[in-house]
């Protein structure tokens, strides 16, 4: 990680081409997790290249499985993880710190080896980020759990057993963690007020290909019948849907034309939605969507939901939209207790943003102009860039490894439709 990296962007250019999306980064981690669930192969497509990525692969190779990595491809690449041999149980503060997602580990050692170390994942730039649920619900299958020296050590008995789980909140990571371990569990497992992101859709086709039996994805009750032992899978990660709805922000904030390739349209609809309310005109193909900016975008609200409600993780970047759009926007976030940070930034490049609590509201102005900013996190810093991108002069913007956690070869795709960023 190279901490002090930073991205210089010259605005005023209008954005026009084609963009290949990658394979989403909140599918692989949790599928790369569920690799270790097994003795047999995970041939993995489409795994994108990115920090977060690199760090869930160092973990698996901590814990004893063999990664593969395949060459570099547009949309990702294809790694072949083995994690017949895993043993070392521990999983540091360095990469829980680092990566809060290792917290899904605990689900697939559980239940393939019985027992975990894992250090305390803290609260992050977006809220403080609890983890009781994901304890919770493995307790209810039988996992004895204990925090002591700021580790959490889990074990389980003999074999976890198959339970009904009802989640105070559809959390993403709690109900892909309980999946995980309710596979290899005895018995039947029901999670009720489960999260329908795709990426979870996306998990239980793996985790059947591998030979499980999970249901219900995609919908609220999940249903998962225990096996015994698990084999071999093929499998190619769903495409990014927040990637793709980031660079049909850039072409709409420039007045451009993006099409981005390679996406599930239907993923995108909270986005699309959004994105023509503010005048935005949308094409969808088949495999392909293209946003076409208006000279001036309109304002509009936005309250964050889970899925299929408006994804918290496009939430920044439209807070840059509603930055130079006509008329006043408020934003709702609901998801998370601390994601307008980035609010502060976007002040320094002239946007007009107040925030209380879980809301803000954002004035519309003419014109940005181009300051030195700091990223926050991740999606964050996507929204400094777009803002850069339609600032007058040059943007710098600092702290970028938090954006490197999750855009593949962004620069590239930035420059190759014609943005003008460097990376220094
Ligand atoms: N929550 C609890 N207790 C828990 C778990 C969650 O109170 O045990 C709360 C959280 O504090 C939060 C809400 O429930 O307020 C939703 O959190 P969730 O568990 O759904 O989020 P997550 O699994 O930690 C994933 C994504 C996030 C994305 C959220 C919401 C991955 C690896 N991460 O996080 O992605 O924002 O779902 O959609 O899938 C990003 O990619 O930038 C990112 C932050």
């Amino acid at each position: 990680m190279k901490q002090h990296e930073r991205y210089v962007v010259a605005g005023g250019r209008r954005l026009e081409g084609e963009v290949a999306i990658s394979g989403a980064k909140n599918a692989a981690l949790p599928i790369l997790a569920a690799a270790l669930l097994t003795a047999g192969e995970s041939v993995i497509h489409n795994a994108p290249m990115i920090r977060d990525v690199a760090v869930m692969i160092e973990i698996l190779r901590k814990l004893g499985a063999r990664v593969e990595e395949g060459p570099a491809g547009v949309s990702g690449r294809t790694l072949h993880i083995r994690a017949d041999g895993v043993s070392s149980l521990e999983v540091g503060a360095d990469f829980t710190r680092e990566m809060r997602s290792s917290i899904f580990l605990m689900g697939p050692l559980l239940a393939r080896v019985g027992k975990i170390r894992i250090s305390y994942p803290g609260g992050c730039a977006i809220g403080p980020r609890p983890i009781d649920f994901h304890l919770r619900g493995l307790e209810m299958l039988g996992a004895r759990i204990e925090e002591r020296f700021g580790y959490i050590e889990a074990s389980v008995p003999r074999r976890l057993r198959g339970t009904e789980i009802y989640l105070d909140f559809p959390s993403v990571g709690a109900t892909e963690n309980l999946m995980m371990a309710a596979v290899l569990a005895e018995g039947t497992t029901v999670i009720r007020n489960a999260a329908r992101e795709p990426e979870i859709v996306d998990l239980q086709e793996f985790l059947n290909k591998l030979g499980a039996k999970v249901r219900g994805a995609g919908l609220d009750v999940i249903r998962i019948d225990g096996v015994r032992r698990l084999g071999s899978v093929e499998h190619t990660v769903i495409p990014d849907r927040i990637e793709a709805g980031t660079f049909l922000a850039a072409g709409a904030i420039t007045g451009g034309e993006v099409t981005v390739q390679g996406v599930i349209p239907e993923h995108l609809d909270a986005v699309t939605a959004k994105l023509r309310e503010m005048g935005v005109t949308v094409r969808e193909g088949a495999g392909s969507v293209t946003a076409i900016g208006p000279r001036r975008l309109k304002a509009t609200d936005l309250k964050t939901l889970p899925y299929p409600g408006f994804p918290t993780d496009m939430q920044p970047q439209m807070m840059a939209l509603m930055a130079v759009a006509d008329g006043t926007s408020i934003i709702t976030e609901t998801i998370f207790e601390n994601r307008f940070k980035v609010a502060d930034e976007l002040r320094r490049l002239g946007a007009n943003i107040k925030t209380e609590g879980r809301t803000a509201v954002v004035q519309g102005v003419r014109s940005l102009s181009g300051a030195t900013v700091e990223c926050p996190a991740l999606r964050e810093g996507m929204a400094l860039i777009l803002a850069g991108l339609v600032a007058e002069g040059e943007t710098e913007i600092e702290a970028i490894y938090h954006i490197d956690r999750g855009y593949q070869n962004l620069e590239e795709k930035l420059t190759r439709i014609g943005a003008v960023i460097e990376r220094r």
